[in-house]
């Protein structure tokens, strides 16, 4: 499927140490501002399902917020299980004039809504400090 950049916010929005929750049709992702640069990854915690980009964000590192596994946002390693079906999908991202635009498949091309901006929140269910699998649902 070809792919091309679609503009998914305004890097204004998106405070150094500090992410988002982006809708598009087809995906969720998640952004992130790591010292002034900007990173994509899927918004889709692949523990339960959550909100990568509501997370709280320290260095290259984001928490999910629902279970707290920590993922690296260069790469969407996630720490504690490393191996390749943990890892959550990352996305080519470039800044054109303080927009942020992501490189996804063309049927992605509609963003939708902006709908949270966060990484200074504390995470609202039980937190791990680590990738330990869980022991409950969300
Ligand atoms: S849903 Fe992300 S750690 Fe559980």
């Amino acid at each position: 499927m070809e792919k091309r950049f679609i503009t998914v916010g305004k890097k204004a929005d998106l405070q150094p140490g500090t992410g988002m929750s982006v809708e598009l049709r087809d995906v969720g992702l998640a952004l992130f501002n790591i010292d002034g640069t900007i990173y994509a990854m899927d918004n889709t915690c692949p523990h339960a399902g959550g909100p990568l980009g509501e997370g709280p964000v320290e260095g290259n590192l984001v928490a999910c917020p629902w279970h707290g596994w920590k993922f690296d946002i260069q790469t969407g390693t996630c720490l504690k299980n490393p191996n390749e079906s943990w890892r959550v999908p990352i996305f080519e991202v470039r800044e054109t004039d303080g927009l942020i635009q992501v490189l996804l498949p063309d049927s992605e091309q509609d963003a939708i809504t902006i709908s949270l901006q966060s990484g200074e929140e504390e995470p609202t269910h039980g937190v791990a400090s680590d990738c330990s699998p869980p022991t409950s649902p969300p």
